[in-house]
């Protein structure tokens, strides 16, 4: 019922030689039409990520949105408004490297996540906890109170229009995976806590697991209850191993 998604978040990488490399190797890659896919270039490459993959099923987003919508005085950022102009229907928000590197706070976090929805694109929502978190069993606690604040801000009816994603932080870009098991438990929390609100959009949101998902570990993750796609970072960048992970969630 709820149809899986790869995403691949790309990061800071890339010069317009390699994405053009990337592209042209993604675009030989056979991805089961029941599996939806997008991949989420830096903002330099989005033009030529869009009309590279023209015509191939592979949507393109954006890694981060401003807090604004329209245009403005604000030197460095790109709207929601100008990313959807540029072909972009998806963005990430809150990813933990802007939560944790760039300061983001969940009101920012909030503010992008509405920002995205009011201009039409559908915001990926990234949760996480830290490793000392984890040890000091919080996990559930801290993703929870980060997915409670867009939920009392956004309405439940938002997450119609959105996908969450589970990243926990110790594993991201570190080789260590969350097992399919801690994966799913988490997965489950954040599916019922939805489930309180509303439980027919609990059912149908999709929730993507993101943490060193690569080719021989993808279809042990993708195959759990909750876990409804991958957001893939290092692994995203390898054609052919991005294309195995889309083949696992199909
Ligand atoms: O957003 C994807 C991400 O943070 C996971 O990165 O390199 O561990 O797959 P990676």
């Amino acid at each position: 019922m709820r149809r899986p998604l790869v995403a691949g978040n790309w990061k800071m990488n890339g010069t317009r030689a390699s994405v053009a490399e990337l592209i042209e190797a993604l675009r030989q890659q056979e991805v089961p039409a029941a599996v939806e896919v997008v991949v989420f270039p830096s903002c330099l490459h989005l033009a030529q990520v869009v009309s590279g993959l023209g015509g191939k099923a592979i949507a393109v987003g954006a890694q981060d949105c401003s807090t604004e919508t329209g245009f403005g005085a604000l030197t460095g950022e790109e709207s929601a408004t100008q990313l959807a102009d540029a072909g972009c229907g998806w963005v990430l928000v809150g990813h933990s490297e802007r939560r944790l590197i760039l300061g983001e706070s969940d009101e920012v976090v909030s503010k992008k996540f509405s920002a995205a929805l009011e201009c039409g694109m559908t915001p990926v929502l990234c949760l996480g906890e830290t490793l000392e978190q984890r040890q000091s069993e919080q996990t559930l606690e801290v993703v929870g109170r980060q997915l409670a604040r867009i939920v009392a801000d956004a309405g439940i009816a938002a997450f119609e229009r959105a996908v969450v994603a589970y990243e926990p932080v110790w594993a991201i870009g570190t080789g260590l995976t969350a097992t399919p098991q801690q994966a799913q438990e988490v997965h489950a929390a954040i599916r019922a806590q939805l489930a309180r609100e509303d439980q027919r959009i609990a059912d149908g949101v999709r929730i993507l697991y993101g943490g060193s998902v690569k080719a021989d570990n993808a279809a042990e993750l993708l195959g759990m209850a909750d876990i409804d796609g991958g957001l893939i970072g290092g692994a995203s960048l390898n054609a052919n191993d991005f294309g195995t992970i889309c083949r696992a969630a199909g």
